[in-house]
């Protein structure tokens, strides 16, 4: 289902490392040789969104920073099924996703993404901060054009110890 999902977005225009032609075993091969392995030894956290017990929608936490950041993560892969936009899941895997980091100690999310894109909108409202744009970064989906990345990132404090307290 999660190559269903890459799939789909590269299909559809998504800018997410993968350029036409992109087959159903080159979205199944992403999974299982650059995420699996991540999984299996704990430094990679996958999340998913399911309707209707079908998964719709994923974004991963990668967890194997160099050893003077451990504080830091990043946040890799948002996507969501074309069929299954525009009803908050983005928004809900972002907030998943920050939840846990909190729990994995780390208080500072870097990304980039496609300038201009609608993932930039949702990350700029989520509270991230654009530090940057460097431009002809990637081809876009059918290598018709070159586009800028912009380098983002959000710093999350760990939970407060009077959230649940008497103060
Ligand atoms: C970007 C993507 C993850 C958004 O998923 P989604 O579930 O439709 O997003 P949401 O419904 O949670 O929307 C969150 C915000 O994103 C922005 N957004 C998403 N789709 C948009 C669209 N078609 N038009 C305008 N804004 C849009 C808006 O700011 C929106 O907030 P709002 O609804 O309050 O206006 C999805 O379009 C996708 O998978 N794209 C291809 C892959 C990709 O580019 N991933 C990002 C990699 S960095």
């Amino acid at each position: 289902m999660l190559g269903g999902v890459l799939h789909a977005c590269v299909h559809a225009g998504g800018s997410v490392s993968f350029i036409l032609p992109f087959s159903r075993d080159d979205a199944r091969a992403f999974w299982q040789d650059q995420v699996l392995p991540g999984v299996n030894d704990g430094s990679r956290r996958v999340l998913v969104a399911r309707l209707a017990g079908k998964i719709v929608g994923t974004v991963q936490l990668d967890l194997a920073t160099p050893p003077n950041q451990p504080h830091r993560a990043e946040v890799k892969k948002l996507l969501v099924h074309p069929d299954a936009r525009r009803r908050g899941i983005a928004r809900s895997l972002m907030a998943a996703v920050e939840e846990q980091a909190r729990q994995a100690r780390r208080t500072l999310l870097t990304l980039d993404t496609v300038t201009g894109g609608f993932a930039e909108r949702l990350y700029l409202s989520s509270g991230y901060v654009a530090i940057g744009v460097i431009p002809r970064y990637a081809l876009n989906f059918d290598s018709s054009k070159v586009e800028s990345t912009t380098v983002m990132y959000k710093e999350v404090p760990p939970e407060s110890n009077t959230r649940h307290g008497r103060d």
